[in-house]
């Protein structure tokens, strides 16, 4: 127990599933996917006491419980930003209060600008590693110092995990990057400039979430997956403001696609 989470939330969240998922997933703005899990219970967040909010569009803010091929899944809808007003503890509260759950592994997905010039919308990009320009608060820092006591150089993504997701895209035949996530606070998206600037630090793609929740989730000891959805590119040729609505459209139609078929295969794999 962590205390990180009140324990109205858990034994709310504990009663009303009672199962004990094995693997969580978060999804981000706008990707759709693991709909239609065997046994399926929703719970949206406002009926959680003491838990945080959504308000951000494109967020439904609901778990679900069930399972995939017999494996126990909980699927998180929603997640909260710093950006949105959110302090630290409500960005992590789904991490805490999955790892509370019992959760081992989670996969943290989200959607992201392409920085690397190869990628396109629609693509999906393993994130093997990230650059995290969150501050973090100093009950933040305090609270994360105390539970690995060992500050170490580290990678927060498993690698493990990581063969696993690619041979899985390449058993379901999605093309799946790999690539360096740089998490920003925003809310403004990059100017031109830094866009240029983190091109040159060797990015590969940029949003404003994951990284801090990879931090924490690994600090609890859960196995850790991100995948990023590159939902528009960042390269000036070919911004968003020259994509019509019909490819804005099939391209969030084919990642949703692909981001299910890969979430499947790799669930289907732990
Ligand atoms: N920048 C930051 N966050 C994002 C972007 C972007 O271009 N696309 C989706 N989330």
């Amino acid at each position: 127990m962590t205390n990180f989470i009140s324990d109205n939330t858990f034994k709310y969240v504990n009663n009303f599933f009672n199962k004990k998922p094995k693997v969580a997933v978060v999804l981000g703005s706008g990707v759709k996917a693991l709909e239609g899990l065997d046994n399926e219970a929703k719970l949206p967040y406002s009926e959680i006491p003491d838990f945080p909010r959504s308000t951000v569009a494109g967020h439904d803010g609901v778990i679900s419980v069930g399972e995939y091929q017999g494996t126990s899944v909980a699927v998180l809808r929603g997640r909260f930003h710093k950006y949105e007003g959110h302090n630290w503890k409500n960005v992590i509260s789904p991490v805490f209060l999955m790892q509370e759950l019992g959760v081992t592994h989670i996969i943290l997905t989200n959607a992201a600008g392409g920085i690397n010039r190869v990628y396109t919308p629609g693509d999906l990009m393993l994130i093997e590693d990230h650059v995290n320009f969150h501050q973090m608060d100093k009950d933040e820092r305090k609270a994360l110092y105390q539970l690995i006591k060992e500050p170490r150089a580290a990678s927060f993504y498993d690698s493990e995990l990581n063969h696993l997701a690619k041979q899985a895209a390449k058993e379901s035949k999605v093309t799946l990057h790999e690539g360096i996530y740089l998490s920003l606070p925003g809310p403004s998206y990059e100017t031109r400039a830094e866009i240029l600037a983190f091109r040159k630090m060797n990015i590969d793609a940029v949003g404003m979430s994951t990284a801090p929740e990879a931090i924490w989730a690994k600090a609890m000891g859960m196995k850790v997956i991100g995948i990023s959805c590159i939902t528009n590119s960042t390269y000036y040729e070919n911004a968003m403001s020259e994509t019509s609505h019909e490819e804005v459209v099939m391209v969030a139609k084919k990642a949703s696609q692909d981001i299910d078929t890969l979430l499947k295969s790799v669930i289907s794999k732990i």
